[in-house]
């Protein structure tokens, strides 16, 4: 029955997640997967998260099916997490949300949507980006594309290349965007170039789609929400999928939501509609537990505060790690600028290493980088970030072929 089934090639990531933790060497460093670990090593568990995991665990009561579309109240905080309460968006009704098993499987749900009620739009994505955004579109049946995006040269932004690019699509073509603290590069726009981006989404009738992973890692949860609110003033139709594995440090309860930004509040009910069909025939409803404790830390202002500021530490460790990272390769390789480690931002850094330095790394450092060359900063902490820099620099001063 099965003779013919091929074997798995693995995936860049996970997979390489999964190597780490079989490797036996006690000095290893896991810099792949993008997972925030403290100072100690250890992935949090976040005090906001764990007072509200008690709340519910107090209340007890009975697991019912959530609807098709997830929990009221989940929704409802996403949006106004994703473009504050007031926004005519939200206030309007013209927003279609649903809770999500992650964001993957919001990006997933939007695929199949666009898929069936979009057909002949094909899909580009930033020149590189999140290994599994392809992978994914494609699963779904839509044909991809790259855009110019990422300068090797300057570590920085392509982005008249971008927007050229994107001046020849044609209309309803899908271009995803990373919202803020780009994966794997952690090159962003900048406000100005999202201002300037808009007029030609708008222009080409082009179909944004925002992939929001990493909100608040970036400059703060409101300013890495501009792009999300530019484009919803701008009256822009558009989705996006977040999430909150990393801002809550809750990976494995697979909490996250797709919303589709629509013209209307009449549109809105059927793209809704449409949504919960395409879950219901995929996984028929996301589960409770997740998606409730995230509502209560997002909505009781006590709760909320304390995230805030738990997220708030969280990026400035990564900010403290780039800038010592930065410091010990510039003293060590003082021929070369590593000024990128503080330019881009989150959890993710290109360190241009070619997949054959990031083996020599993994194989001789035991420093874990995905093959693209992407650094994981949120994975280095007081104890291993000079051993990183001095493996890198060795790796540099054998002169393998830099990508
Ligand atoms: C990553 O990019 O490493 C994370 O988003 C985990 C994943 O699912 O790939």
């Amino acid at each position: 029955m099965f003779h013919h089934v091929e074997p798995f090639a693995g995936d860049p990531i996970l997979s390489l997640n999964e190597d780490f933790q079989k490797d036996p060497r006690p000095n290893k460093i896991n810099l792949s997967i993008g997972i925030y670990f403290d100072d100690t090593g250890r992935i949090p568990v976040l005090d906001s998260v764990r007072r509200a995991e008690a709340q519910h665990v107090a209340k007890g009561g009975p697991k019912p099916y959530l609807p098709i579309e997830g929990a009221a109240n989940f929704r409802s905080a996403v949006q106004q997490l994703l473009f504050g309460a007031d926004h005519e968006a939200v206030t309007s009704g013209r927003v279609a949300t649903i809770q999500s098993v992650g964001s993957s499987g919001g990006l997933k749900v939007g695929a199949d949507f666009i898929n069936r009620w979009l057909p002949g739009s094909e899909v580009w994505v930033s020149d590189p980006t999140w290994d599994n955004h392809r992978s994914m579109f494609e699963g779904a049946g839509l044909k991809v594309h790259t855009y110019p995006y990422y300068d090797a040269a300057s570590g920085g932004l392509r982005f008249a290349e971008m927007l050229s690019t994107l001046r020849t699509l044609p209309p309803q073509s899908v271009v995803l965007l990373h919202a803020c603290c780009h994966n794997p590069t952690g090159v962003d726009l900048t406000r100005a170039q999202w201002d300037e981006l808009i007029p030609v989404l708008r222009e080409r009738r082009l179909l944004p789609y925002l992939d929001l992973a990493y909100q608040g890692f970036g400059d703060g949860i409101e300013a890495d929400a501009y792009a999300a609110r530019a484009l919803a003033s701008a009256g822009l139709s558009f989705f996006i999928a977040n999430s909150f594995s990393k801002s809550m440090s809750v990976y494995g309860e697979r909490c996250g939501a797709l919303s589709v930004a629509c013209p209307d509040a009449k549109q809105a009910v059927n793209v809704l509609g449409q949504l919960k069909f395409t879950v219901r025939r995929n996984y028929s409803s996301p589960p409770i537990h997740g998606g409730q404790v995230a509502a209560t830390v997002l909505t009781d202002p006590a709760l909320r505060a304390v995230w805030e500021a738990e997220l708030g530490s969280m990026r400035e460790r990564i900010l403290a790690m780039r800038k010592k990272l930065h410091a010990v390769m510039q003293a060590k390789v003082p021929g070369r600028n590593f000024d990128y480690f503080l330019t881009q931002r989150g959890m993710f850094s290109y360190t241009g290493l070619s997949a054959e330095q990031v083996d020599v790394l993994r194989e001789q450092h035991a420093v874990y980088l995905v093959r693209s060359g992407r650094m994981c900063l949120a994975g280095l902490n007081v104890n291993n970030v000079e051993a990183t820099a001095v493996a890198m620099a060795q790796v540099l001063a054998q002169g393998l072929p830099r990508r």
